[in-house]
C-alpha cells in the first residue's frame, strides 16, 4: 500500500475508485517479474498504477524462472498509526514483516576459527614504496576461545620492521568494550562476551605508519564465545537504552523518539516513560519487541528532560533510568529571510535537492526536518533507504516502506525523487555476497527490474551504477566486477533502460570532478560505453569536498569534457566539510564556486547536497553542511542563496 496524504481538494470517490480498479488489477497478476507490476497495493492507486510487464531488450528476458521470489501482495508496506511518525499531512507505511537479514556475526565459521585471524588487510599509498617502508603489524597477533561471563584481555603490539612504533586504532568496540592505552606502544582490548556474543566474533584492529598515516594494515582476529558450563556464573548485567543524543525541536511540532532498549545478556528489557509529556503516546513497536515509541506534542518552549525506566525482563528489580533532552525552539527561529533555494535555483533552469535521511519521521526533529526540505528542495535523493541490504535484505524479502513514504512526501511536495543506488559494491546484502557468481547477473538484472519497476512512474532519474571506478582509477574491484567482468555497467544501464524507458540514467561516483586517475578513467569508460550503444544519460559528481578545496577550473573542464560527450552533468553529493572549525566563510565560498560551475554549465542540471543539516551528516565531525544541528542557516546557506540569485 502506497502512503496517501488526504489532500482538501482531491474528490475521495477518485481515489477509491482508482483503488477498486488496482485490486482488481493487481489480483489477476501473479508475484513473477513478467506479470504486470504494479506498486501500491490495494489502496495505493496514487503511485505508478499499472505497468506494462517486462519487454526484452538486448539483454533477452529476465531468469525463467525467476531466481528468487518477486516482490508480491506480502511485500507491500501497511499504514502506520500516526502515534509512531511525526508526519501530519502523509499517512505513512512501514513495513509488513521485520527486516530479517543473516546477523553479520554468522558470517566465520570453526573452520574460518581453525585457519587463524583473518589476512592482513594492507593499504598503501601512492606515493609509498614498500620496498624501502615496510608495512606497520601487530605482533604474535592470533584467534581467541573465550567463555561468556568472563572478562577478556587482549594485548596488542603494534610493529614496524623500519624500527619505528605505528599507531592504532580499533576499527569498531564491541558494547561496553574498551580499548585501553598501556603507555608502553601496546593497548588492551578489554572485553566481557555475554550471551549475545555467542558464536564467532571478529575484532579488527588498524596498525597506522609513523611516516605515513594513510599507509595501513588492518588485522582481524576471530573470538570464538561459547556458554560456561554453569550458565548461572554469567553476571546478569543492566539492560540500557541505544543512547540518543540531543535533538532541537520546533514547538507545537510532534516529536517522536524510537527508544530501544539493550541487554546484553540476550533478553529484551521492557520500558517504561517516567516523564509526564503533553499530548503523549508511549507504545511498544509492533514488529519490534525492543522498540517503544515516544510521541509527544511539546506546547511550549525550552529544555526538556525526557526520562525512562529500562526494565530487566529476568529480574524485574535490575533497572536503569535514562534521559535524553531535546530543546524547544519557537517557530520564529527558524524562519528564514530571501527566497527558498528551490525557488531561485527554479529561475535558473536547474533543480536544487538533498538526500534526505532514512526515516527522519521516526525522529525527534522530523517535523522541522520534513518542513525545511519541503520548502528548499526540490529534489531528494534517499541516503540509506535504497541500498539493497535495505530494499532486498533477504532473498525474496522487499522492504519498500522508507521508499514508498519518501515518494508521497515528494509528491505532495511537488518534488522530484532521485534514486539511489541501484547497483553499488556497499551496503549489500548477505544474501548477495554469497550468492552463486554463476546467478549474479542474474540476480542483478532482477534486482534492477523490481526496484525500478515498482517507481517507474515516480522516480525520472537514477544513479544507476554508484562508484564503478577504483580509488586509484580501473575497474573497482567489486562483487559485481569480479563476477561479471566490465560488462556488468553495461548490463545494468540496459536493463535499467528496459524496464524504465523514460528515465534519466546515471553513472555517479566521487573524485572525477577534479583531474586524477579517476577522472582518466571516467573519459576511457564513457568513451567505451557510449561506443558500445550503452544508454547512459549522464554523469553523477559526487563533490564531497573540503573548505579549502580550489581545483574548480578542473571541475569546470571536467564538466565540459561530460558535456561534450553529449551527457548530462548531475552534482549529486555535496558537502564541504570544514579544514578549521572557523572556516566557515570558507566553506560559503566553496559552496557558492561549485554552484557557479554548475549554473555556467548548460548541461548540468541539478544540484544535491548530501543532507542539510549538519545534525544528520555521515561527515558530522566536520560539518559539511549549510544548516547547523539546530537547523540554523550558516554562512553557506546566504552563500547559496546569493550564487543561485546572481
Ligand atoms: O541502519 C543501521 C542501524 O540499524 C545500525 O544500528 C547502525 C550501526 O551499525 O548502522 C546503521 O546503518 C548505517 C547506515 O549508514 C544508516 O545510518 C551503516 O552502518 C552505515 O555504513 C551507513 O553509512 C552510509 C554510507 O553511505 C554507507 O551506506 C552513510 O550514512 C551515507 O551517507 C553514505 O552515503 C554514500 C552514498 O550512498 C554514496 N556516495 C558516498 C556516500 C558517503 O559514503
Amino acid at each position: 500500500m502506497m502512503p496517501e496524504y488526504i489532500p482538501n481538494h482531491r474528490p475521495q470517490f477518485g481515489r477509491l475508485f482508482a483503488g477498486i480498479l488496482l485490486v482488481l488489477i493487481f489480483s489477476a497478476c501473479t508475484s513473477s517479474d513478467n506479470s504486470q507490476s504494479t506498486t501500491g497495493g490495494t489502496t495505493g492507486g496514487t503511485t505508478g498504477g499499472t505497468t506494462g510487464g517486462q519487454v526484452d531488450g538486448p539483454l533477452g528476458p529476465l531468469p525463467n524462472p525467476p531466481l528468487t521470489a518477486a516482490p508480491s501482495q506480502d511485500d507491500e508496506p501497511i499504514a502506520e498509526p500516526a502515534s509512531f511518525n511525526t508526519s501530519t499531512d502523509l499517512q505513512l507505511v512501514r513495513n509488513p514483516v521485520p527486516r530479517s537479514e543473516a546477523p553479520a556475526t554468522n558470517r566465520y565459521t570453526d573452520a574460518d576459527f581453525e585457519s587463524g585471524p583473518l589476512p592482513a588487510d594492507i593499504t598503501i599509498p601512492d606515493d609509498v614504496n614498500p620496498e624501502f617502508n615496510s608495512a606497520p603489524d601487530f605482533e604474535n597477533i592470533q584467534n581467541i576461545e573465550a567463555v561468556a561471563g568472563q572478562q577478556l584481555e587482549i594485548v596488542f603490539k603494534p610493529i614496524d620492521a623500519d624500527g619505528e612504533l605505528p599507531g592504532m586504532f580499533p576499527v569498531a568496540l564491541a558494547p561496553g568494550a574498551s580499548f585501553d592505552d598501556n603507555f608502553d606502544g601496546s593497548k588492551t582490548y578489554r572485553w566481557q562476551p555475554l550471551q549475545n556474543d555467542i558464536g564467532i566474533n571478529a575484532f579488527a584492529v588498524t596498525a597506522v605508519d609513523s611516516q605515513n598515516s594513510l599507509y595501513r594494515n588492518t588485522r582481524t582476529i576471530l573470538i570464538r564465545v561459547r556458554l560456561p558450563d554453569d550458565e548461572t556464573q554469567i553476571p546478569n548485567v543492566p539492560p540500557t537504552l541505544d543512547p540518543i543524543g540531543p535533538h532541537t525541536a520546533r514547538v507545537n511540532d510532534p516529536v517522536v523518539y524510537e527508544f530501544k532498549g539493550i541487554d546484553l545478556n540476550g533478553t529484551v528489557p521492557t520500558l517504561e516513560l517516567l516523564s509526564s509529556l503533553p499530548n503523549a503516546s508511549f507504545s511498544n513497536h509492533p514488529l519490534y519487541e525492543d522498540i517503544y515509541t515516544l510521541r509527544f506534542i511539546p506546547t511550549s518552549t525550552g529544555e526538556m528532560n525526557v526520562q525512562v525506566l529500562v526494565r530487566d525482563s529476568v529480574d524485574s528489580n535490575l533497572t536503569t533510568t535514562e534521559n535524553v533532552t531535546i530543546n524547544v525552539l519557537p517557530i520564529q527561529a527558524f524562519e528564514r529571510t530571501g527566497q527558498r533555494l528551490r525557488d531561485l535555483a527554479a529561475v535558473r533552469g536547474i533543480q536544487f535537492g538533498y538526500a534526505s535521511l532514512q526515516e527522519y519521521y521516526h525522529r525527534p526533529d522530523g517535523g522541522v526536518y520534513a518542513d525545511i526540505a519541503a520548502d528548499e528542495f526540490d529534489l531528494v535523493t534517499p541516503e540509506n533507504a535504497m541500498k539493497m541490504n535495505e530494499i532486498n535484505p533477504s532473498a525474496g524479502q522487499y522492504q519498500f516502506a522508507d521508499i514508498d513514504n519518501l515518494v508521497a512526501f515528494a509528491r505532495l511536495n511537488n518534488m522530484q525523487v532521485h534514486g539511489h543506488p541501484v547497483i553499488w559494491h556497499r551496503q549489500l546484502p548477505e544474501w548477495i555476497e554469497t550468492a552463486n557468481a554463476a546467478e549474479l547477473e542474474g540476480h542483478m538484472r532482477e534486482y534492477i527490474h523490481r526496484l525500478m519497476n515498482r517507481y517507474r512512474d515516480d522516480i525520472a532519474l537514477w544513479d544507476v551504477v554508484n562508484e564503478p571506478i577504483g580509488d586509484s582509477g580501473g575497474y573497482r574491484d567489486s562483487l559485481w566486477y569480479n563476477a561479471l567482468g566490465e560488462t556488468y555497467l553495461e548490463t545494468a544501464f540496459h536493463q535499467a533502460r528496459t524496464t524504465a524507458p523514460n528515465a534519466t540514467l546515471l553513472l555517479n561516483d566521487f573524485d572525477i570532478a577534479i583531474n586524477g586517475p579517476k577522472a582518466t578513467t571516467l573519459f576511457t569508460m564513457l568513451n567505451n560505453l557510449l561506443e558500445r550503444g550503452v544508454p547512459i544519460d549522464g554523469v553523477g559528481f559526487q563533490l564531497h569536498v573540503f573548505s579549502d578545496f580550489n581545483q574548480i577550473d578542473e571541475v569546470r573542464a571536467n564538466f565540459q569534457k561530460v558535456a561534450d560527450l553529449d551527457l548530462d552533468i548531475y552534482i549529486t553529493e555535496l558537502d564541504v566539510g570544514l579544514r578549521e572549525t572557523d572556516d566557515l566563510q570558507a566553506q560559503a565560498n566553496v559552496y557558492a564556486s561549485l554552484i557557479s560551475v554548475c549554473l555556467q554549465q548548460p548541461r548540468c542540471k541539478a544540484i544535491q547536497t548530501w543532507g542539510f543539516t549538519d545534525q544528520y551528516s555521515f561527515r558530522e565531525n566536520v560539518h559539511p553542511l549549510m544548516f547547523d544541528t539546530a537547523y540554523q542557516t550558516k554562512p553557506a546557506y546566504q552563500a547559496i542563496q546569493n550564487a543561485l540569485g546572481n
